[in-house]
């Protein structure tokens, strides 16, 4: 039976045994939770494989509780890198570094490369520093699945495959961190987080986006990530009424994701206000989106966010958990994913 546990001392100590042993932990960070292992068993890194049903070729980023133990893990650090894990580290930041020649290819998927990061949250440091080595994790839900941003949402993801799932509490970013990579000279965003480019940009000068390569390097490749089971479609902002209003007609019952309350009773909408605020629509967003992917509603309808940079993370998640984005009346629907 999987365990609920505070994080106490006594149970960090119970969850640093158990990755010891090879077995699987899920553990609160300031993003999301993730489903840990002892990055330096293979056999056990291979568990979370088969937990999340995620296919083997998907790199696992490797956790760490400070840069002091980085060339363990990585061969050489870019210098731009140094500058960003003093700016953004401990915190919801992940680079992408030359992988060190002792890594497991389980980790790396076979690539080259390592993904690192130190988070802030004090449960995961707490764990990290009581292990004393690198723990691998990816968000701990099932594969294309929404992320867990709640103790609970561990268990309905992933049951008895987890051992123990430390509880932390609500996540309060609620999205993935934000991930780098590095060539030349150059930086990558690949994931878009709470850290933002300009952010990023003005500790390195200018960012790249990513180029699309065929490798699957990020979540986006399957046509849905980060996804409720129930079809979800993107309304351009001020359509969203009238849109509720259509895909209810004749009684069948919508789910709406909106930033406002509705502008008049609908009947048949089980509608989420998600407010104007990025960062509590950030931190509630998969919370939501599992709340109405459970009220029995055929489709999920979801307000496009407004343009800008503090909401590119959010409209990131949004396009690759969305099944369709509806064209607005004069063609200017679509949501872009990054500028
Ligand atoms: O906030 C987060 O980043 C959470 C918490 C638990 O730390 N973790 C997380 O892991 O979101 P995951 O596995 O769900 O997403 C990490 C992404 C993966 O899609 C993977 O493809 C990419 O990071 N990644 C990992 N290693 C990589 C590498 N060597 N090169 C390029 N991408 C990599
Ligand atoms: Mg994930």
């Amino acid at each position: 039976m999987v365990r609920i546990v505070r994080a106490t001392q006594v149970e960090i100590e119970s969850a640093v045994q158990a990755l010891r042993d090879g077995e699987l932990v899920a553990f609160a960070t300031e993003t999301v939770y993730g489903l840990g292992a002892n990055a330096q068993n293979p056999a056990a890194v291979a568990k979370i494989f088969a937990a999340k049903g995620r296919p083997p070729n998907h790199p696992v980023i490797v956790h760490l509780d400070s840069p002091r133990f980085l060339h363990r893990w990585v061969r050489e650090v870019p210098e731009v890198a140094m500058r960003l894990a003093e700016r953004f580290w401990p915190g919801p930041f992940t680079m992408v570094m030359p992988r060190a020649a002792n890594v497991h290819d389980v980790i790396t998927g076979g690539q080259d490369t390592i993904a690192i990061r130190v988070p802030a949250h004090p449960m995961a440091q707490q764990l990290l520093t009581a292990f004393g080595g690198g723990i691998a994790a990816p968000s701990a839900n099932r594969y294309g699945r929404l992320s867990p941003t709640r103790a609970e949402h561990v268990r309905e993801e992933l049951g008895d495959a987890v051992r123990v799932i430390l509880d932390g509490g609500e996540c309060q970013i609620g999205l993935e961190s934000t991930i780098v990579s590095f060539e030349g000279d150059g930086v990558r965003l690949l994931r878009p987080g709470s850290v933002t480019a300009t952010q990023i940009s003005a500790v390195v000068g200018e960012l790249f986006s990513d180029d699309g390569r065929p490798v699957p390097r990020v979540p986006g490749s399957p046509p849905t990530h980060y996804a409720p089971t129930t079809h979800m479609t993107i309304v351009p902002a001020g359509e969203i009424d009238a849109q509720a209003d259509a895909a209810s007609s004749g009684g069948r019952r919508v789910a709406v994701l909106a930033q406002r309350l509705p502008l008049r009773a609908h009947k048949y909408a089980t509608w989420i206000n998600a407010g104007r605020r990025p960062e509590n629509y950030g931190r509630d967003l998969y919370a939501n989106l599992r709340t109405l992917d459970k009220a029995g509603c055929r489709r999920i309808l979801v307000q496009a966010v407004p343009d800008g940079e503090r909401w590119d993370a959010i409209r990131d998640r949004l396009v690759h958990a969305a099944t369709s984005v509806a064209e607005s009346d004069d063609g200017s629907g679509a949501m872009a994913v990054l500028p």
